[in-house]
């Protein structure tokens, strides 16, 4: 397999894991946000769980058709458990922060291997991190 192949699948599996790791804290924070913010948020970070649920699909389908091996890991950056939304939204700007850089440096990459439908379904996922990024920042003001 050549270098640079393997290198784009490693990426992939990268963003795969962080997907995971979104699930996981996604679906930990609908569990548990609490006080009159509860109504909109626990929806709101459900649908966070189905989102990144579709990008992870995405994504392994991508490393399928590269021929690579999927992660079935998370990444291990810690889940902070809290109870205090803010501390949730906080955490959310910068797990779709990472999400974003991470498709933005994938994008280039798969660009050389010149597969149209490829690139398309992952710049359909980096737009998606873009958008809640932006989301995010206003929630947070
Ligand atoms: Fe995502
Ligand atoms: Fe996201």
């Amino acid at each position: 397999m050549a270098m640079e192949r393997m290198e784009i699948i490693e990426a992939l599996n990268g963003a795969l894991a962080w997907e995971l790791r979104a699930i996981a804290m996604y679906a930990h924070y609908s569990a548990y946000v609490s006080g009159i913010h509860r109504l909109q948020l626990s929806a709101h970070f459900s649908q966070e769980v189905a989102e990144s649920t579709t990008h992870a699909a995405t994504v392994r389908a991508a490393i399928v058709k590269l021929d690579g091996v999927a992660t079935t890991d998370r990444a291990d950056t810690e889940i902070i458990h809290t109870m205090d939304y803010k501390e949730m939204l906080k955490e959310a700007y910068k797990t779709e922060m990472t999400a974003s850089e991470t498709y933005g440096r994938i994008l280039p990459m798969i660009e050389t291997l010149g597969d149209k439908e490829l690139y398309d379904s992952l710049e359909t996922i980096y737009f998606d991190e873009m958008r809640s990024v932006e989301e995010l920042r206003m929630m947070l003001k």
